[in-house]
């Protein structure tokens, strides 16, 4: 690994501040109608575990999969894939996709677009972080936690290289 420098970005008590901001936001919109999260991994296990601790209901319930689309790189290979799928089905459901980072929004749109085959009723997309400049999809987000610039973040779920997933902040990785 060639030499990086680690700057602080965003501390885990303001991502947990959000979270609760977002989740009122989100159980508000939802009206009590039943939630079905859709956590994206690994990238957004920490963060999907502070957002549905916060959106208060009793409707919720809670999936996970697992995509790839890093090929353990800084770029995005463009190409993205199920590495561990849903188990519960979506058919009918309003899902709510909980995702680290929205970045070009290739790997957003492609889930969205993969949910809606299996015949969901809606899908609604939270992101921790959501990286505008680096788009090369038209995707906005439904909920966003951060608006941050384009530069290449680790920590509290993000990875180099699978590691700096347990830091307990986000960071930007300097390149030196
Ligand atoms: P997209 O398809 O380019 O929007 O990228 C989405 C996925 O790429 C995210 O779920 C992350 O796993 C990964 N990713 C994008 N930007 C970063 C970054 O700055 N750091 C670490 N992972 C990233």
């Amino acid at each position: 690994m060639s030499d990086y420098k680690i700057k602080k970005l965003i501390s885990g008590d303001e991502i947990q501040i959000r979270a609760k901001e977002m989740g009122r936001k989100i159980a508000g919109d939802f009206e009590g109608r039943p939630i079905h999260v859709v956590v994206v991994q690994l990238g957004a296990w920490m963060f999907g575990a502070d957002l549905i601790k916060n959106i208060p209901t009793n409707q919720l319930t809670l999936d996970s999969i697992q995509l790839s689309s890093y090929k353990g790189d800084t770029e995005s290979c463009g190409l993205v894939t199920v590495v561990r799928d849903l188990v519960r089905r979506v058919k009918g459901q309003d899902v709510l996709v909980v995702e680290d980072i929205v970045d070009t929004g290739r790997t957003i749109s492609e889930l969205q677009k993969n949910l809606k085959r299996r015949g969901a009723a809606s899908v609604q997309v939270a992101t921790m972080l959501n990286k505008q400049d680096g788009r090369e999809i038209d995707f906005e987000p439904d909920y966003v936690g951060f608006e941050i610039q384009d530069c290449f973040v680790i920590g509290y779920g993000l990875d180099y290289q699978e590691r700096f997933r347990n830091l307990p902040y986000v960071a930007e990785m300097v390149f030196c």
